[in-house]
């Protein structure tokens, strides 16, 4: 077996990936995959708590599939593979349940949100233990590191918690304890409302997007009501924060020098940035375009990953069986 340090991660398929998901998590996730043994993941097990239709379900797992392989992910080396091919791992959630406070659960970001919207009654079961699915994909392989944007590092805290707890309780180290790896740069991108970009607020740029749509996405950035002619702070504009983070630096200090001087409008800053976008992503949308709908060939590379994950699965699942003292020895 491989000597590096394994590199583990998940995304939903609840939607098609945005920039956010893709600097905070998805371009971080392939670069490691030089220096780690990477093992990444569509999460459809966690989508279920709200994707309720399954032809939506399949296509979505195959668009991140090609999302990952369009950016470099390279199947020869890395795997990449749908959570629910491993059906194990809610095994071992149902195990890690057993181990868990409902009051570590209580305190789940994404949980007390939804208490806040006066949800209490509404949500399903799935939304309170998704902690305890994240904690099973990552103890499962064995992860050492888990690269997320900064939303993550709660749950990845709460992982080690229930990995000591099992640890504890069966008195062995039988869990590794991950570590979360997030980039200070790219921990929060803003949407188009200045909030951290996020599915959940309809305030997504959608780099792959064909370019009219994505100039669309960008022409909506919310601004304040600066005329043309007056002078602007290229600290506070959602526009320039997202063109810095994928403009030159000499490119980023000509818009901030064209923001102080005024007769610059946020029309032109918004082209700028859509253009930079689109000259950015347009090569990756062209390999995203020609393999999205190739269920074949995705099916093929969603099958290779879980073969290679497999083995290390079934190794973690007999230790963690013997500790528990289920089954048969
Ligand atoms: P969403 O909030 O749009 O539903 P997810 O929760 O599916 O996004 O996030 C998938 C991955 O992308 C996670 O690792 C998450 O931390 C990262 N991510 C999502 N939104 C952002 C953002 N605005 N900035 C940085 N990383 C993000
Ligand atoms: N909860 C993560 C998200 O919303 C997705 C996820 C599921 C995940 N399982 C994981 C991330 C394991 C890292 C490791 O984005």
């Amino acid at each position: 077996m491989s000597k590096r340090k394994r590199s583990l991660s998940g995304i939903k398929p609840t939607g098609e990936p945005h920039l956010g998901n893709y600097l905070g998590m998805i371009q971080p996730a392939i670069e490691l995959q030089d220096e780690y043994e990477a093992f990444y993941f569509a999460a459809d097990y966690h989508a279920l708590t709200s994707v309720k239709d399954p032809v939506k379900m399949r296509r979505l797992v195959y668009h991140l599939t090609a999302y990952f392989l369009a950016f470099g992910l390279d199947p020869s080396k890395s795997a990449f593979f749908r959570q629910s091919d491993i059906p194990e791992v809610t095994e071992l959630t149902w195990m890690l349940s057993c181990v868990t406070h409902m009051g570590l659960l209580e305190r789940a970001h994404a949980y007390k949100a939804a208490i806040d919207r006066g949800e209490e009654k509404e949500i399903n079961h799935g939304v309170f233990s998704y902690p305890v699915l994240m904690a099973s994909d990552i103890l499962i392989y064995d992860s050492d590191i888990v690269p997320v944007g900064s939303d993550q590092i709660q749950h990845v805290e709460m992982t080690r918690d229930m990995a000591q707890k099992f640890n504890g309780f069966f008195d062995g180290d039988f869990l590794k304890l991950p570590e979360s790896r997030v980039r200070k740069e790219v921990a929060t991108i803003p949407g188009t409302d200045g909030r951290k970009m996020s599915k959940s607020y309809g305030n997504l740029i959608e780099p792959l997007l064909p370019s009219k749509k994505l100039r669309k996405q960008c022409m909506k950035i919310d601004t304040d009501s600066k005329s043309l002619e007056e002078p602007k702070d290229p600290d506070t504009c959602t526009v320039v924060a997202l063109y810095r983070l994928v403009a030159t630096p000499d490119e980023v200090a000509e818009m901030e020098k064209n923001y102080r001087a005024g007769g610059y409008g946020y029309g032109h800053a918004k082209q700028e940035l859509f253009e930079k976008l689109d000259a950015t992503f347009s090569p990756y949308r062209e390999k995203y375009d020609a393999i999205k709908d190739d269920s074949e060939y995705l099916e093929g590379v969603l099958a290779q990953g879980a073969a290679r994950v497999r083995p290390v699965v079934e190794g973690v699942m007999e230790r963690v069986r013997g500790a528990a003292g289920l089954g048969r020895t």
